[in-house]
Parts: structure tokens; sequence; C-alpha cells
């Protein structure tokens, strides 16, 4: 049986995960997929993060063209994250005629159509299973198992950092940032949390699997983005009260020849399927033309699970020939494709006002006057002369709840709008 060489450049969580599935599991991939996979190199800055792993320190590699350039080096595993170095290194490889194995959601959201040109040019291979919601095979099944279907949306909690925050926060009444500081303690939550809890993260896998699901370049620029800051304990008891749960979504939706994309908090009914998805789970719910639901769910993020989509990258990439984008991978929205921003949805709405006779009649005219449909409204009294008033709409057009929001935001009688958040 032929041995196939590959190298790991970046040993952290997932390097070092993908390290120990091919290391351990190499007998049962050869017996049962037919090949041998061979760890090479490994390229780090230094040879610290092999010995931290038990790895074996003669696979230390700092020289990135020395690797490039090693023809009995088949194929290439990524798991640097950031755009660069990474982006440089890949090219490099690409340029080799290795093929490029990444987990790299940031970088494929923002290069996507200027790698898979330099793959193609040099008969290599692209695989990014890894890229999105970890050890879900997500990305397999949207390229390769709804050939016969329309996927008509994707509804996916695709970031385990904000659902960990969103969770406790459900579970234990604690604040955004009481939560998002135990996040960090345990290790769900980077240092710099930014890219998770604004939705950047979300943004870039979204526009990966909109991308596939849709079968046109989904530009991670376009997708309308709101991160879950804002989001405070009251919301989660409002939420609770009326019988959802919070979660950020990154929602996908065909709307004829459109698109809508965006990924913003939601309030999803408590028995959507979606809703029991807590902690640091992902879980993706799509809806297929003719196969109808599905929901995708497993651990999005940490080192094995990721390492187990990339090892069954590793496999497809030795055992086949690559394959490309079927659409028009440019980076671009197709010309003929609008992005919806002025979609339907129900709106949970959250104000407090002074506590008078005409108040709540005047904050009902102007969302009558702007087409939205009150579905329940509750006032709870809180200190003094003051009122919070909670609002859910039935489905109202996005443009007109805004245009209402503005307009109560104006009344002498309202204090403050304190929360807007869409509902499923
Ligand atoms: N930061 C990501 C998350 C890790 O919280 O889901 C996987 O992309």
């Amino acid at each position: 049986m032929k041995k196939h060489k590959i190298a790991i450049m970046g040993f952290g969580t997932v390097g070092g995960g993908t390290y120990d599935i091919l290391t351990q599991n190499r007998d049962h991939i050869r017996s049962t997929q037919g090949v041998d996979i061979e760890v090479k190199y490994v390229l780090d800055r230094s040879a610290e993060s092999l010995e931290k792993r038990g790895a074996d320190k003669s696979l230390f590699c700092s020289d990135v063209d020395a690797l490039a350039a090693d023809k009995e080096v088949e194929l290439v595993v990524e798991t640097m994250g950031g755009v660069e170095p990474a982006k440089t290194f890949i090219t490099k490889m690409l340029r080799a005629g290795k093929s490029v194995v990444t987990a790299n959601k940031e970088l494929l959201a923002k290069s996507w159509s200027e790698l898979e040109p330099i793959a193609k040019e040099n008969g290599c291979g692209l695989f990014f299973e890894a890229s999105c919601v970890g050890g879900v095979p997500i990305v397999r099944a949207l390229g390769e198992s709804f050939q016969g279907d329309k996927v008509q949306s994707i509804y996916g909690i695709i970031n385990g950092t904000t659902n960990y925050i969103l969770s406790k926060m459900s579970a234990e009444g604690v604040s955004y940032s009481q939560a998002l500081a135990q996040a960090q303690a345990l290790g769900f939550a980077e240092a710099n949390p930014t890219s998770d809890v604004e939705g950047y993260d979300a943004a870039y896998k979204l526009s990966i699997l909109g991308s596939l699901a849709f079968h046109t370049s989904l530009p991670y620029q376009s997708i309308y983005r709101e991160g879950i800051t804002r989001v405070t304990a009251a919301d989660i008891v409002n939420a609770k009260r009326l019988g959802y749960e919070i979660k950020l979504l990154a929602i996908g939706k065909r709307c004829g020849n459109d698109i809508e994309a965006r990924v913003h908090p939601v309030f999803v009914e408590k028995n959507h399927p979606l809703a029991s998805v807590s902690g640091a789970f992902n879980a993706v719910y799509l809806h297929g033309d003719f196969v109808g639901d599905l929901m995708f769910y497993g651990a999005g993020a940490g080192a094995h699970p990721t390492g187990s989509a990339i090892v069954s990258d590793i496999v497809k990439a030795l055992c086949g020939k690559p394959t490309y984008c079927d659409f028009d991978n440019n980076g671009k929205l197709d010309k003929s494709v609008n992005l919806v921003g002025d979609f339907l949805s129900g709106y949970y709405i959250c104000v407090t006002v002074d506590d008078k006779a005409g108040v709540l009649s005047r904050i009902s005219t102007i969302l009558s006057d702007n087409g939205v449909s009150i579905k329940a409204a509750t006032q709870v009294p809180s200190d003094g002369n003051a009122a919070t008033v909670v609002f859910l709409t039935h489905p109202s057009r996005e443009h007109s709840v805004m245009r209402s929001l503005e307009s109560i935001g104006k009344l002498a009688s309202v204090r403050n709008i304190d929360s807007v958040i869409r509902v499923l």
C-alpha cells in the first residue's frame, strides 16, 4: 500500500487534534480506506508545540519554502487560522501542486475566489469541511447530497461561543458580561471575543455554507450581521415567559431568485429543534424542496471534532480527484440575484415608557400606520412612574418595523427602546 506523506501547518488545538487522529487511527484508516497516511512535517514557530503534545519532535519544520519544495509531500493541512500568513503559505503549497485541507473559515470567506483558481490551475484540491461547524459534515452534505433538491433555507447555530453564552444566560439568569467571563474562564471564548460575539465568525461560515447551498458566491460582507452583546438578562426572561429561547442564528433563505442572508439574535420557539441546541453545540436546520427538513447537530469546534473533519478531507483528497465549485466562484453575488434587506420576520420589541394614559395607544398607532400588526403586548410596571412594555409582532417587513421604531423613539412618553430582537 502506498504511503502518502503529508504536512500540518500550525500545531495548536486543531492541528494537534488532527495529528492525534492520524496517528491513533492510522491502522483503522489503512484497513478501511486503503490509504496509509504519514505526517512528514509539522510547520510551526517552534518545536515547543510538538513537545507539549508528545508528538515526534523530528517532524518539526520552520521553513515553508523547503516544505513546498519537498516533492514527497502530497498534501498540506492548514490549521494556523487567520488570513496571513495562512493565505501566503496555502498559495505556495497549491502552486507547488499540493492539495490543501483547511479549517480556516475567515480565510476561505475572504479569499476562496482567489485560492480556488490557483488550486485548479495546479491540478490540486482545496478542501474545507472543517471550516464550518467543526465535526459536523455539513460542507460535504451541501456539496454532495442535495443534487436533486433546491435548498430553500438554512438556519444555523454555527458559533459555539455565542451559543454557550446565551445558554448560560438562559439557564442561570446571569447577564451577558457574567456569561462571557465564565465562557472565557472555561476556554469557550477568546480573550478578545469580538469575532464570535459580534457575529463575524458566523457570517464567514454562512458565506461558505450559503454559497454551497444556493450555488452562487455569497460574499460575507453582504451578510447582515448583528451580534449578541445587546441581549440582556431581561430579554431572556421575557423570551422564556413567552415560550422562546434566544439563539444567534445564521439564516440563509431563497426568496424566488433572491437570497436572504443574515446573522443576528433570534427568538426561537421552545418546541423548535434549534431551541434545544445548548452549550457550545452547533446545529444546522435545513429545508430542501423535496427532502424536507433535516437537522445536522454536533460539536462545532474542538481539537478532535474539527480534526475528524480534517482527516475525512485528507482521505477524500488522497483517494479521489479534486472537485471545484459548481458555480462561478468569483466572490461576487450574481448580477441576477438580489440580497433581500426588507425581509419578513416577527419582532420582539421592549420599550420603557411613562406609565400614563394614551402611551400604548400612540405606540400601537405608529405600528399600525406602518402595517405592523401586534400579536401580543404585555406591560410590566417598573420603578416610579415608568413601565416596561413588551410587544410581539406578526410577521412584518424589516423596513416597516425600523421606520416604526424611529417614530416610536421620538415620542415624548417613550423613555427608551430597550431591545429589538427578531422572531423566527
Ligand atoms: N469560535 C468558533 C465558535 C470556533 O465559537 O464556534 C469554531 O469556528
